[in-house]
């Protein structure tokens, strides 16, 4: 097997490819003056299986062209099967028609990546797994919690109550609970399909003089993390954190959150910035190589 670093995940990808000891094809790229992306291979990848390692956070659109031409460009050059091992998928949050008129803009990116030649999807901590649902090849999602988890126990978080801030966000808080052994709880969110607002409601927690790390899958303008942490604050808990799988934080959203008396907020690499802490190249190490062995 051989790793590709596409231009969104230079670091993760080349740190992927030293872990696994797989070969590495470097890329040459760059944004023309119009805004079109140009890519290019410059190793061999004649029979081999190449995984390509691209998030595509924003500027999603043109990470996702990227994406698609290092695909073709594999195939064309006579690679046997092609891997997109995608950390953060882009449009998988339109999974299914909200409202009419809408199209499953998911469902585009797999018929469109489908189109270039890819073989194989490796996400982490998909949205909703019903979006896999809609790529007619096969799809793995990978679950980088117990990473996270890891973080906040070599900081002397054990036995941390966990909250996941939505109904969605109960299994990474069941996760988390695996690693920290403590308790666990969740709040009602209520979203507002035409104005995007939220509103959260909590029954009481056990979360009195208590550590809380709000685990999410995303952390976006950070309104969900803010609106816990007052429910938090409210009802006693100590010391906040806030946990996510991928730190989209847009705007001001790091700032709100601290604001907010969150003391830190932690993300892994699967986009890369200030907080992400966490590094996910073992977690998809672990599958390549498992399943160059398999
Ligand atoms: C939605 O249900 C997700 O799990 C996150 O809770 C959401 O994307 C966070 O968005 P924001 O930071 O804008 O509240």
């Amino acid at each position: 097997m051989k790793v590709i670093p596409g231009p969104a995940s230079e670091e993760l990808g080349a740190h992927v490819a030293q872990l696994t000891g797989f070969g590495k094809v470097k890329v040459a790229s760059r944004i023309f003056p119009d805004g079109e992306s140009y890519v290019r291979l410059e190793g061999e990848v004649k029979n081999e299986h190449v995984a390509i390692v691209q998030t595509t956070c924003a500027p999603q659109d043109s990470r996702l062209m990227q994406l698609a031409f290092l695909v073709n460009a594999a195939k064309r050059y006579g690679a046997k099967k092609v891997t997109a091992v995608v950390p953060y998928l882009a449009y998988a949050r339109q999974d299914k028609i909200f409202l009419s008129g809408e199209t499953v803009s998911i469902e585009v990116v797999a018929a469109m990546l489908r189109a270039a030649g890819l073989d194989q999807l490796i996400t982490v901590n998909v949205h909703a797994e019903s979006a896999l649902s809609k790529f007619p090849f096969s799809t793995k999602n990978l679950s980088a919690v117990p990473y996270l988890a890891q973080y906040f126990v070599q900081r002397g978080c054990q036995k941390a109550f966990v909250l996941a801030p939505d109904k969605g966000a109960m299994y990474i808080a069941n996760q988390a609970k695996e690693v920290f052994g403590g308790e666990s709880g969740y709040l009602e969110k209520h979203r507002d399909r035409y104005s995007g607002q939220t509103t959260q409601t909590g029954a009481h927690l056990n979360v009195k003089n208590q550590t809380v790390i709000i685990v999410d899958d995303i952390i976006s303008t950070g309104g969900t993390i803010v609106g816990a942490a007052k429910i938090l604050r409210e009802q006693g808990a100590t010391h906040v954190y806030a946990a996510c799988v991928h730190g989209v934080l847009i705007d001001e959203a790091q700032k709100r959150i601290l604001e907010a008396g969150v003391e830190e907020i932690v993300a892994t690499d699967s986009i890369p910035s200030k907080v992400s802490k966490v590094t996910l190249a073992p977690l998809i190490s672990q599958e390549l190589q498992a399943q160059a062995s398999g």
